[in-house]
């Protein structure tokens, strides 16, 4: 494994731009522009068109990005078989990866076939899971993702209503003891970033608002980053 999400500050906010917002005719342009304006990683968003309504990228995709890019890759699976998967996208150069709770496997089973595959752990809930649904699963995770957004599109509004969902993560990590990221995904900009924090977030998923904005990528992650100063651990 090249690159280590453990490596990443905890106590700060990292910013992980989802290139669903990029433009897939010049991706490899995008992400180095990407990473020159200042992401901490880049988010890899996997669908199978089954577990949710939309397909995206595949093993060739990241293989090729991995020879352009320099980022840590945060592999968000949205897949209904994740075992099957992980060790599929691991080969084709995930660093990091995340599976949903709500997929068809045993968790553990997935959690430990992610380590065995060499790739740091994290599991996600969508909108209407609650946060108990990983507190079997807390002490191996390295990351836990949570969806501001039904999964499936990029573009979308801010569930702000997920928000004392990511408080009570916050306040389950702190328990822990254990170092853990706590990263929020689906409508991040830089006004709803100061929302996460406040909860507790502390890694930011930004498609849109990053790729897309009118005033430049390194603003937008500039601006992200700068929340840092309300960050609630
Ligand atoms: C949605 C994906 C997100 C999405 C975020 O299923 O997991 O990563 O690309 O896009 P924005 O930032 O545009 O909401
Ligand atoms: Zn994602």
């Amino acid at each position: 494994m090249k690159y280590d999400i453990r490596n990443l500050s905890f106590d700060k906010v990292t910013v992980s731009p989802s290139i669903l917002a990029a433009d897939f005719g010049t991706l490899d342009a995008d992400c180095a522009k990407a990473a020159a304006a200042g992401a901490d990683l880049l988010h890899l968003d996997v669908m199978d068109g089954h577990f949710v309504p939309n397909l995206t990228m595949g093993p060739p995709l990241l293989s090729s990005l991995r020879k352009a890019s320099n980022l840590c890759f945060d592999t968000h699976l949205m897949v209904t078989d994740p075992l099957f998967y992980t060790p599929v996208f691991a080969k084709a150069g995930a660093d990091h990866i995340t599976f949903h709770v709500e997929s068809d496997n045993d968790p553990a089973e997935v959690i430990a076939a992610i380590k065995a595959a060499g790739c740091t752990v994290g599991m996600s809930v969508k909108p209407k899971t609650p946060a108990s649904a990983l507190a079997p699963y807390i002490k191996d995770l390295d990351l836990i993702l949570v969806m501001s957004v039904e999964p499936g599109f990029g573009g979308q509004s801010f569930m702000a209503d997920m928000m004392p969902k990511v408080a009570e993560f916050r306040q389950m990590i702190r328990e822990s003891g254990k170092k853990i990221h706590l990263e929020i995904d689906g409508g991040i900009d830089r006004k709803t970033v100061y929302e996460a924090v406040r909860a507790g977030a502390n890694m930011m998923v930004a498609g849109t608002s990053v790729f897309r904005a009118a005033d430049g990528m390194e603003a937008a992650i500039k601006a992200l980053h700068d929340a840092t100063s309300e960050l609630a651990l």
